[in-house]
């Protein structure tokens, strides 16, 4: 069956750089620096100018993303955004990319499934090309959850940054390289762990919605942090397996980065070193679903990817939804 093969990656990140210290300061939140850096690794985040949209940032990292594949957009089959904060509720995001591009030909659809939004884009991108039915996808992960995290409530806000990545897929043409497999798990069953509840279907925009400000994301920190270490566990050892290899055949980690604690502890059950996940969320938080491919495109434009190695691909989010790929780069 045809393989695909990543070609071009590219990021946006907003201008504006909020540390700790300045959410304390600024924006008046009763936290600290050293308690956010000893639970989960953050020591700043991005947020998006007023005005500013999902899809804005996602053309930019998709322009990056083309100018390196050498692809116009014109030429692209399709576009795939992994996004639960598109710019309106309807049309999805990537249809304003298309059209801000201008790649005419391109199908373009939103995927959500939370922070792992890229990893399922990823997958069902991959899907087209092993079918035959697309040949050059634009897979993008893009998120501004600034704008729907409550910022009077210090669990959640605190966390996350607003960024966008994208990766663009060709068929692969070497032999043995490219997306080798993805893997998607979903357990519904932990729907409430981490949700949105007002302002859907369920529970419409209401008076009561707002008082209870369920317009917003709400978390059981303890439940997604068990679920994740378990579940980012599983499904890697599983594309390893598939494919025949063990963790220290891995040279790269690219992971959603929710949380450097989660990473630790998932690396440590895989017994791979930490030094092989390339980290950012120092510097940028939790981006949601543009952190994987965020995160690739570092370290693809620092030179780290070399010919022929192994690259770990995991991410987990809302719903729970999680999932897993390995790629011979
Ligand atoms: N600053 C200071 N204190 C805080 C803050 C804050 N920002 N947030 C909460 N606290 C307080 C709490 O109110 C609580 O105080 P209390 O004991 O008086 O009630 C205290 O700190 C301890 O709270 P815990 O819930 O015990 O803190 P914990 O050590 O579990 O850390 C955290 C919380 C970081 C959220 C942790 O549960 C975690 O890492 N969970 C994973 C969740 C995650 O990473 N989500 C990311 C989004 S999901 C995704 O991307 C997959």
């Amino acid at each position: 069956m045809q393989r695909s093969r990543i070609v071009g990656t590219g990021t946006y990140l907003p201008e504006r750089i909020v540390t700790n210290d300045d959410l304390v300061k600024e924006f008046g939140i009763e936290t600290s620096d050293s308690w956010i850096r000893e639970r989960t690794g953050i020591g700043a985040r991005r947020i998006a100018a007023a005005g500013e949209a999902t899809s804005d940032m996602a053309t930019v990292a998709s322009r990056r993303a083309l100018k390196m594949a050498g692809i116009r957009p014109e030429d692209l089959d399709m576009i795939v955004c992994g996004t639960i904060t598109p710019d309106m509720p309807f049309p999805a995001a990537a249809v304003f990319v298309q059209a801000n591009l201008g790649a005419t030909h391109a199908a373009a659809f939103d995927v959500s499934a939370a922070c792992a939004g890229s990893i399922y884009a990823l997958a069902v991108a991959d899907s087209f090309i092993k079918s035959g039915a697309k040949r050059t996808i634009l897979v993008i992960g893009a998120e501004m959850l600034t704008r729907i995290v409550d910022w009077k409530d210090r669990n959640t806000c605190v966390l996350f940054g607003d960024a966008a990545g994208a990766m663009v897929l060709v068929p692969e043409l070497r032999d043995g390289h490219g997306l080798l497999s993805t893997h998607l798990h979903t357990d519904g069953t932990q729907a409430d762990i981490l949700k949105i509840p007002g302002g859907g279907s369920r529970k419409p925009f209401s008076k009561e919605v707002m008082e209870k400000r369920e317009q917003f994301v709400k978390m059981n920190g303890r439940e997604v942090y068990k679920t994740a270490v378990r579940a980012l566990e599983q499904c890697s050892r599983e594309a390893l397996e598939r494919n025949g290899y063990r963790p220290d055949d891995v040279q790269h980690v690219i992971a959603h980065q929710a949380n450097l604690r989660i990473l630790e502890a998932v690396m440590k059950r895989l017994e791979i070193p930490l030094e092989k996940c390339h980290l950012n969320i120092e510097e940028v938080g939790n981006t949601s679903s543009a952190s994987v491919p965020l995160t690739l495109d570092q370290a693809n434009r620092n030179g780290a990817l070399k010919d022929g190695d192994l690259i770990l691909m995991m991410a987990i989010g809302g719903g729970m939804a999680w999932g897993s790929a390995l790629v011979r780069w």
